[in-house]
């Protein structure tokens, strides 16, 4: 329970942090890779989790620990009792964020897969992590294309006034401004993309080549 979302502060008191006996530096020694967060950021119908699950099992057949979070399916258990409001998509984040570090802590590479409009919530995201295990990558997939594409006909339903608050038609999409890696995802083949996102982790060191 949070006395104010928007301050993040826990209400929790008395609660003393337990060390794990098994360190993360043990865990990615057995995986043989680092552990690490994949943030996929971008408009609905940029090719955010197609990207994500692309990615996930190339390095799958590499011999990864990998875990896909992807939005549309965290809000059907974690996150369903948030909507699309800038607060409850802020709060959506910062769970998101959480769970991932924690799965980043078990040695795993978490990719995530959501909208994360806001610059200052993937930045706090960005803040709870070091430096060269985050890795932010704008999949820059112009509107048009996303409209056009519209698999869940979520922006003909924005566009007719019955959806409120859908970003990039009523609601607004901030774009990275110093993420590590853009994807254009709008224009460029899959594998490509895959390649591009691989290339990026090894040159991070966090598999290896
Ligand atoms: S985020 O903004 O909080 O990061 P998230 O990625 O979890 O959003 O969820 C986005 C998904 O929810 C979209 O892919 C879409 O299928 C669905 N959705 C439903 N309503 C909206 C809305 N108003 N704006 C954006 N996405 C929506």
């Amino acid at each position: 329970m949070f006395s104010d979302m928007t301050t993040q502060l826990p209400v929790s008191t008395n609660v003393v942090w337990h060390h794990a006996t098994i360190s993360r530096a043990q865990r990615e020694a057995q995986n043989g890779h680092r552990g690490a967060i994949l943030w996929f950021t971008g408009l609905s119908g940029s090719g955010k989790s197609t990207l994500a699950h692309a990615v996930e099992e190339m390095l799958h057949f590499r011999g990864c620990r990998t875990f896909v979070l992807d939005g549309d399916n965290v809000r059907h258990g974690l996150c369903g009792d948030l909507g699309f409001s800038a607060k409850d998509r802020q709060e959506n984040i910062r769970r998101i964020g959480e769970m991932a570090k924690i799965f980043m802590e078990a040695g795993v590479i978490v990719l995530t897969a959501f909208i994360s409009p806001y610059r200052a919530d993937r930045e706090r995201v960005r803040g709870l992590i070091e430096h060269d295990s985050f890795i932010e990558i704008y999949c820059d997939t112009p509107i048009e294309i996303c409209e056009s594409r519209d698999v869940k006909g979520l922006y003909k339903k924005a566009r007719a006034g019955q959806l409120k608050e859908f970003t990039g038609v009523t609601s607004p999409y901030e774009v990275p401004e110093n993420c590590e890696l853009t994807v254009s995802t709008g224009t460029t083949d899959l594998d490509v993309c895959v390649q591009q996102v691989i290339d990026k982790m090894i040159r991070s060191g966090i598999i290896q080549h």
